[in-house]
């Protein structure tokens, strides 16, 4: 037995069932994009850890900065003793991601509990309590989060779910658009939006309406540029906090600090994780400072909220990004890896859509050509194959037959090459 094959055995045995393996790799060390395996095996990382890595595994600076940190004080709760690196962070955060004339935050750990405040803190700006979502979203497995969050197989047997939420179909193209033009598919939905103030929920009492502008655990489905301009025109009209929650395509991912930058539309309050702490759980919500200042003192915050540790990191991991132009260097892979696709698209029918924004790049599998027609079971088959030549990739989507990509944005030329020849050669055997 290999010691990976003995690690997992160890894991069997100890590990709750519940806790989904959705690849076999381990880890004995990491550096940029590549895991050494617990046998010594070399992988390519295309998962990212999830999108949590997108400065890279262990960034020197960031280890430094972690280390450094450790040496000084490790907890003191930032309710009970202020520390600086919060302050610095949440003045790193309302500059690079400026909702308005002014912006606050404040930190959290993990992204589900930066939208439960969110929607905390939306409720407490507008004394109101409905919220309403998307389908295909994802926001987490707290639960409020999980109510929010769409997929049935992720919530099962798990309610009662928060009440007050309700939900509308998100504009996916190339699922529904079913003949029509994309103007008139985006229009569809513009007005069904519009409706929705008839047929479910009064508008003057939702509090929020919170999508992610690059659907991550939906299909990586970013939103049409239309429906977001219409959406915030929406929540302006009916006083509605409009939260983008920005924890999978935040913080380099698409281009930008965060994806609604591409599109100009600024939300009210916008949520992070992942890769702004490159590993270490840290998590931020981030708005206009009249909407933030409009949570009491005590209703928002928690022991851990922004650990000195995850503060270091965060604030490491922005100098990298700003440093090297990770943002710059994310459309640039975006680019190469969206050319390879498609050029495999025109090979293989099976490859129904290639899409994106900057390196949030995803491809979905279907079959006889029919977007509704997913093949979920050829998905599995290319990441299973793409695991045992030594490629971490993961799967996406309510049907789980979309492949993403979330490799690291420090990968280089020659790595991220090798990465796109295994996944055409598998799905090549595949098929
Ligand atoms: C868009 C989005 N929101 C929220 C979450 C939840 O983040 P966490 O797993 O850190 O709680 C995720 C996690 O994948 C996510 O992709």
């Amino acid at each position: 037995m290999t010691k990976s094959q003995q690690l997992f055995e160890r894991r069997r045995k100890a590990v709750a069932n519940g806790v989904g393996v959705f690849n076999t790799a381990t880890v004995r060390e990491a550096y940029g994009a590549t895991i050494i395996d617990e046998d010594g095996r070399e992988l390519i990382d295309f998962a990212g850890g999830i999108g949590v890595v997108n400065a890279g595994h262990c960034p020197p600076e960031v280890v430094a900065a972690v280390r450094e940190q450790a040496g000084k004080y490790l907890h003191t709760s930032f309710n009970v003793v202020t520390y600086e690196p919060y302050v610095a962070l949440c003045e790193q955060l309302a500059e690079i991601l400026p909702h308005g004339e002014s912006s606050k935050a404040m930190l959290v750990s993990t992204g589900a509990e930066a939208v439960e405040n969110a929607i905390k803190i939306a409720r407490q700006a507008t004394k109101r309590q409905a919220v309403l979502c998307y389908t295909g979203a994802y926001h987490g497995r707290t639960m409020m989060a999980m109510t929010l969050t769409s997929k049935v197989g992720y919530k099962l047997h798990c309610g009662p779910f928060a009440p007050e939420v309700y939900r509308l179909p998100f504009p996916n193209y190339y699922r529904y658009g079913g003949g029509r033009s994309y103007a008139e598919y985006v229009e569809f939905e513009l007005k069904r939006l519009r409706e929705s103030a008839y047929n479910v929920v009064d508008p003057d009492s939702l509090a929020a309406i919170i999508l992610e502008p690059v659907q991550g655990e939906g299909g990586f489905y970013p939103v049409p540029p239309e429906y977001l301009e219409g959406l915030r025109r929406f929540c302006d009209e009916h006083g509605i906090i409009l939260i983008m929650d920005e924890v999978q395509s935040g913080f380099g991912r698409t281009g930008q600090w965060a994806a609604w930058q591409n599109y100009g539309v600024t939300p009210d309050i916008s949520t992070y994780a992942k890769s702004l702490g490159s590993g270490l759980p840290i998590a931020a919500v981030v708005g206009r400072a009249e909407v933030m200042d409009a949570a009491a003192p005590g209703t928002i915050g928690g022991t851990y909220i922004g650990s000195p540790l995850c503060c270091a990191a965060a604030l490491a991991t922005i100098d990298l990004i700003k440093k090297h132009d990770l943002n710059a260097r994310a459309n640039r892979i975006g680019e190469q890896i969206t050319r390879r696709l498609k050029s495999m698209q025109a090979n293989y029918p099976a490859i129904g859509d290639v899409r994106g924004l900057g390196a949030m790049i995803g491809f979905e599998l279907v079959r006889d050509g029919d977007p509704r027609r997913a093949d979920a079971e050829l998905c599995a088959k290319i990441i299973r194959g793409c695991a045992e030549r030594g490629l971490i990739l993961l799967s996406a989507g309510t049907f789980k037959n979309v492949i993403r990509i979330l490799t690291p944005l420090v990968i280089s030329d020659e790595l991220l090459t090798r990465g796109l020849d295994i996944i055409e050669e598998e799905l090549a055997k595949a098929l």
